[in-house]
């Protein structure tokens, strides 16, 4: 199906003026990529565009230096854009806030004040654990400005999963907020952190915004007010010129092991890249108000709703609530009601929302909407057309946009901003500029069309990861080993999804190919879960699958085996599943848990989640020959009866 009637005449456009545009990208990559850093102001130009001599550890415009901060802000502020609004915020109860890039500068200045009177200097490492508030955004460019890393953590996420990150990034400084309110609660997230801070040696001071009426506990000696910090703070603070290669910040995400990865992102490549795709995605035009629905502790959060759109001067909108709170039309009420044109949300979010009915979008004038957006997994066909007719009313393709943490920005997806594709439900259309994709089979060699195989990135891009905090034998082996013949100086990037290229050279990505589970378009791995469920005193061993879901794309599922003595039953049930929200993150919970006495596993031992996935969707059982033990299936099957 190719869908595009009100944008038809682009349809019949050959997309040969993307395709010469796109081939000259890939065929001069660093003369490209050169042109495109001029959308930065640098202090210094760099000496080398890519050098590729410690590959795979790329690095992009080698010997220039530049300020993030000076890029989003001091910037526009000396190009006479100092009362435009860089953001427009809205809490879930209604309340807006609007920041100019002159307040935001103000404000990010003398933060950046109160971080270097912390002690924090160039390097130093601060997480940030906050709602999705604008001070976050302030605390991320104070971070910039004196060229300290930051490292965001998701709000959603317990005191556990927020001391390993501290931990890992050895954070000298958190920063927080007393209330986060969600579904018109009010809930005290310094308590989160103050149960981290327990066992977190490297962590000096906690900054703390104050939002609530009701007083939380203080640490003497340890936290302080935000609001009481700023009193001794100077006005303005020289942004730091750093190497174009200074990680500007780091960002956890889950991997096949228990342990999060840190990705490093750097500040030259990095901005680049989100300033250009963020351009080249969505014809960016002056009077655009971009609504992306991610919160800030995602990477769709860090670099479509900070620092690409700021870095090119533009109006974010911000959300803080929920979007069905305390009503399913929220967003279109947003919408409507700040003039929002470019919507930019999950797959799970529409479908989620289109459960409510048409009438809640049809309550609304939409008419300031001029592109839809997706993001995070791959969206079904049914929820794709809702998008378009019901809230687009047929006049608003949809940029559907591949990307992951590690990638920076985009990689596959319409470029609507250059020349738009006719559109087809599903596939998230071609590479973008200087980015060089393909669908390998197993053994490496290139899949036909309409063959499924494994996706590669055949170029380094200036977006790409630095490398993983503090491993980086774990960033060669997760990325580059897989398909990389470095004898031969050929290096793969592997992003472990499956896809297709389909007869029209169509990009279809279907999901991920190792152990890692999409839930509402938040990645979780299964081992992280597993890891969460033995650690209660009641369990054994556990294994993690995803089951497809209907709103959420996939939920887990878990299969467990109790210690000696404790008897299966419902509360137990219960209880294991609050476990995991509570210690993981409530994303994380398992939708079910089923108790068995064994796992199918390899005679290896490794566990054979292909089977417990056949069996818990009912599809055939395939290839069993390496199956320790056969007992063990029907025994889950067993398991799995009552549930069906
Ligand atoms: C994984 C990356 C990058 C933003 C949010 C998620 C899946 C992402 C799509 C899409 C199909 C998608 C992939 C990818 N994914 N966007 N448009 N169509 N799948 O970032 O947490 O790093 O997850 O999300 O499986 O590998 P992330």
């Amino acid at each position: 199906m190719q869908v595009g009637e009100g944008f038809l005449q682009e349809r019949y456009i050959p997309m040969q003026h993307f395709n010469e545009l796109h081939r000259g990208s890939i065929e001069n990559l660093e003369e490209f990529w050169a042109e495109q850093a001029k959308v930065l102001d640098w202090f210094k130009t760099w000496d080398k565009v890519l050098d590729d001599s410690k590959a795979p550890f790329f690095r992009w415009f080698v010997g220039g230096e530049l300020n993030a901060s000076y890029n989003a802000l001091d910037k526009h502020i000396k190009a006479g854009r100092r009362n435009r609004a860089a953001i427009i915020w809205e809490s879930e109860s209604g309340e807006t806030r609007t920041l100019t890039y002159y307040e935001l500068y103000r404000e990010v200045n003398r933060f950046a004040s109160v971080l270097k009177n912390l002690g924090v200097n160039k390097g130093d490492r601060i997480v940030i654990y906050m709602p999705l508030i604008p001070e976050v955004v302030i605390a991320m460019l104070a971070s910039a400005r004196i060229g300290a890393i930051h490292s965001v953590v998701f709000s959603g996420f317990s005191a556990e999963a927020l001391a390993t990150r501290i931990n890992d990034a050895k954070a000298k400084v958190v920063i927080t907020a007393d209330y986060l309110y969600r579904r018109g609660k009010a809930l005290n997230i310094k308590e989160i952190v103050d149960k981290a801070l327990l066992e977190t040696p490297s962590v000096e001071s906690v900054v703390v915004l104050k939002r609530g009426e009701n007083g939380i506990k203080m640490v003497e000696g340890r936290d302080y007010y935000w609001h009481n910090l700023l009193e001794g703070a100077e006005k303005y603070v020289e942004p730091v010129h750093v190497k174009s290669n200074h990680p500007l910040f780091i960002l956890y995400t889950s991997g096949t092991t228990g342990k999060p990865k840190g990705i490093v992102h750097s500040t030259g490549g990095y901005l680049v890249y989100v300033a250009k795709t963020m351009e080249w995605a969505w014809k960016i035009r002056n009077d655009d108000l971009f609504w992306n629905t991610a919160d800030v502790g995602w990477i769709t959060g860090h670099s479509y709703l900070v620092y690409g759109p700021l870095t090119l001067g533009l109006t974010v909108m911000m959300y803080e609530g929920a979007l069905n709170y305390p009503k399913p039309d929220r967003p279109w009420e947003i919408i409507e009601k700040h003039g929002v044109t470019i919507f930019y949300t999950a797959p799970t979010a529409i479908r989620m929302l289109m459960r409510y009915g048409d009438e809640w979008v049809k309550k609304h004038d939409l008419s300031s909407l001029r592109l839809l957006g997706t993001v995070g997994e791959p969206i079904n066909p049914r929820a794709w057309k809702w998008y378009y007719e019901v809230v687009g009313g047929r006049r608003c393709p949809i940029i559907d946009t591949w990307w992951q943490t590690e990638t920076g920005g985009y990689m596959i997806y319409p470029s609507a901003g250059i020349q738009l594709p006719p559109l087809k439900p599903g596939s998230t259309t071609f590479p973008g500029l200087g980015v060089d994709a393909d669908v390998f089979r197993q053994d490496g060699s290139q899949a036909g069309p309409n063959e499924r195989g494994l996706l590669v990135i055949k170029k380094p891009w200036p977006g790409m990861l630095l490398g993983i905090w503090g491993n980086d034998e774990r960033y060669i082996r997760t990325y580059w080993k897989r398909f990389s013949r470095p004898e031969e100086g050929v290096w793969i990037y592997y992003p472990a999804d499956y896809a297709m290229k389909d007869e029209d050279g169509y990009f279809w990505v279907f999901g991920r190919a190792d152990e890692v589970l999409n839930v509402s378009g938040h990645r979780l791995g299964t081992a992280e879960i597993e890891h969460a469920l033995v650690l209660h005193p009641a369990v054994a061993e556990a294994a993690v699958i995803g089951r497809p879901d209907e709103v959420k794309g996939e939920v887990p599922v878990a299969f467990v085996i109790l210690k000696e003595g404790y008897i299966p039953n419902e509360r137990l049930k219960l209880e294991l599943i609050s476990y995991v929200r509570e210690t993981l993150s409530p994303i994380a919970a398992p939708a079910e848990v089923f108790f068995v006495n064994k796992l199918p596993k390899t005679r290896s031992g490794k566990i054979m989640r292909r089977v417990l996935k056949a069996i818990s969707t009912d599809k055939s059982l395939g290839d069993l020959s390496t199956l320790e033990d056969e007992a063990s299936v029907d025994e889950i099957k067993a398991a799995l009866e009552g549930f069906k």
